[in-house]
């Protein structure tokens, strides 16, 4: 673990009513541990406002899970990062591989949200990750070279933060091992230190299938400085848990 704070992320993705909000909120406050790391919560957008709420005394940061390029207009059904800052968030996922897939997002338009962003405050998490059949072909790290300079925003890099997630490894229960995350993780490294002298001061996450098993294996992994976490987020005794593996 380097000395920059490690970030503990979770992404509720589509998943998560009131109830849902409250119960985690209320198993958060009652929890008598601890982490060194600062912790994060990604709810979906029907909940954001009311997450900020709720975590309100907690060390607990809200984020937005996609945000438009645009501060505002004509796009039915997208949210923009000006209103995520306005409902108390202070961080949002771009580019993620469910987006990319889902949605046809490229490095470009992750880029162009990454800035927008920044504009209205918010760090940007930029999400990348290969594809097994790009693991299989030894493409890994040039895919992942690729999109990380495709989606970068221009300038200064020291409010962004960059999550390697393989796509294989998310929602699989399969993780890319210790020497894997290693290699990729000193090779985004390398490649953000040429970009901007700023690219020190990114935090590099690793996600996919992380669960308290695995955390804190994960999280002593060089150049590791945090993790974003799906479905183990969910269930506050295991985001517990994660964190509590980034010792205090
Ligand atoms: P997972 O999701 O932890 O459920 O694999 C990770 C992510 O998509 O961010």
């Amino acid at each position: 673990m380097s000395a920059l704070k490690p970030l503990i992320a979770g992404n509720w993705k589509m998943v998560g009513l009131p109830a849902d909000l409250k119960s985690f909120a209320d198993a958060m406050r009652a929890w008598s541990g601890g982490s060194r790391g600062g912790l994060l919560i990604c709810p979906p957008a029907t909940l954001l406002a009311a997450a900020v709420q709720a975590f309100d005394g907690l060390p607990i940061a809200v984020g937005g899970q996609d945000c438009h390029a645009k501060a505002s207009g004509a796009h039915t059904g997208d949210i923009a990062a000006p209103m995520i800052a306005a409902a108390g968030g202070t961080f949002v996922i771009v580019g993620h591989s469910e987006r990319r897939a889902d949605h046809g997002e490229t490095d470009a338009q992750v880029k162009a949200k990454a800035e927008a962003a920044l504009a209205a405050g918010l760090t940007p998490i930029i999400c990348i990750g290969e594809s097994l059949a790009q693991r299989q072909a030894g493409e890994t790290l040039a895919v992942v070279e690729t999109s990380l300079r495709g989606s970068l925003p221009s300038g200064d890099l020291a409010r962004v933060v960059v999550a390697y997630e393989p796509v294989w490894a998310i929602g699989t229960g399969l993780t890319a091992n210790a020497d894997q995350i290693a290699e990729v993780h000193a090779h985004l490294r390398k490649v953000l230190l040429s970009i901007d002298g700023t690219g020190a001061a990114v935090k590099l996450l690793y996600g996919g299938s992380v669960k308290p098993g695995n955390a804190a294996e994960i999280l002593a992994t060089p150049d590791v400085n945090g993790v974003l976490v799906g479905g183990a987020s969910l269930v506050a005794a295991d985001f517990q848990a994660i964190a509590s593996a980034c010792p205090v």
